[in-house]
């Protein structure tokens, strides 16, 4: 039985995200995608805001994170199982959904390990752009594992890069990252240690994968100045940064409810300042006063950047070949009549 157009969503395989990211561009997708994230931020008051609903085990943790600003609704699932790797596994794998809230209907289900990897980068250069000190070129890129270059290009495109230092504990992964960058118009030099990476870096990324606390920078590694971009510590009980550099920074989170827990302040009191990055974009809060700052972004990845993340697509596949329509609700000729649809179909 052929399903009627109801019953049909836009499905966006990864083979059609790939081909989707090379038609538009990695560099012009994530800054675009930063775009559509800086004016969900502006208007922050109108979207249902909860921290993710984890769901940890010794191995890692599974995530749902839910969203909606009241005309569409959407979430991710995402998993983060640190020894994956070993097991030629990825770290980080998502999926994800946007549906019409009228309905109730989904209008997108979409694969988001690709995205989620654009989007984390488009993040993360939002923020630079915003916490970065001026004319900054260089960046340290300390772990060098799936989200490496997406971030490295980010701020390339966005905060005008032209240089990236990248070390990690496997050199084969510093291998891989200085590789995949070749051709990008990015200076690579790759460092053996993470003191080496910082020499002379303006804006630090850290994007290390541990399921415990490490500590990738201590106190006396970070002079002033500088621009931090904390993304490996997303976890409970799994941070990247001496607590001490966080008591020199000007902290700023995404949502400070899911922060507290999961971000590198939950080894700071529950009340030590944060200020969210909504509302400096909106002006109502203060960003980098002067250029012996340290400023240090806690990211931890928040519903809103991937229901804007959604939207883009959702909006970028129209007219195109990159989704295929998946028979995915059930859509009797009589609404009430499911059961006799099971019938007419034995
Ligand atoms: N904040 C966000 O929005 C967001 C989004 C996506 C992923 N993440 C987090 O970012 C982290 C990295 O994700 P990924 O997909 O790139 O993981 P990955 O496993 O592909 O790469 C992590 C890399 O870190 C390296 N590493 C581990 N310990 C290190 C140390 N002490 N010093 C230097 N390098 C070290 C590993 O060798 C590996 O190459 C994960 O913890 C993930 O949960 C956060």
């Amino acid at each position: 039985m052929q399903p009627s157009d109801k019953a049909l969503v836009p499905f966006v395989s990864v083979d059609n995200m790939m081909r989707l990211i090379h038609h538009i561009g990695v560099e012009r997708m994530i800054t675009e995608i930063a775009a559509q994230i800086e004016d969900d931020f502006k208007r922050w008051e109108s979207f249902d805001k909860t921290p993710r609903i984890p769901a940890h085990s010794p191995h890692g943790v599974i995530e749902l994170m839910p969203t909606s600003d009241g005309e569409a609704y959407g979430f991710k699932y995402v998993n983060g199982h640190p020894k994956n790797t070993s097991e030629g596994l990825q770290t980080v794998t998502a999926f994800g959904l946007l549906a019409d809230v009228y309905t109730g209907y989904p209008t997108l289900l979409t694969e988001m390990t690709m995205l989620t990897a654009l989007r984390t980068a488009a993040t993360s250069a939002l923020v630079g752009k915003y916490l970065a000190p001026k004319n900054a070129s260089t960046m340290a890129m300390i772990g060098n594992g799936a989200q490496s270059e997406f971030q490295c290009l980010a701020f390339k495109a966005m905060c005008g890069i032209d240089t990236v230092r990248l070390y990690d504990i496997d050199p084969a992964a510093t291998a891989k990252c200085a590789a995949n960058l070749q051709g990008t118009g990015l200076k690579v030099v790759s460092c053996r240690s993470a003191e080496e990476a910082i020499e002379g870096a303006q804006i630090i990324t850290t994007c290390t994968a541990d399921k415990k606390y490490a500590t990738i920078l201590t106190d006396n590694m970070v002079g002033p100045g500088v621009h931090i971009n904390a993304i490996g510590g997303d976890c409970p009980g799994k941070t990247e940064l001496h607590r001490d550099i966080l008591l020199r920074s000007d902290i700023f989170v995404e949502y400070p409810e899911q922060t507290r827990i999961e971000g590198e302040i939950q080894a700071l009191d529950p009340d030590h300042p944060a200020t969210e990055m909504w509302q400096v974009i909106t002006g109502q809060a203060e960003g980098r006063r002067d250029d012996r700052q340290i400023t240090l972004f806690d990211s931890v990845g928040f519903a809103i950047e991937d229901f804007s993340a959604l939207r883009y697509v959702k909006r970028a596949i129209e007219g195109t070949e990159f989704f295929e329509p998946l028979d995915m609700l059930a859509d009797p000729d009589d609404p009430r009549d499911l059961f006799g649809m099971l019938m007419r179909a034995k």
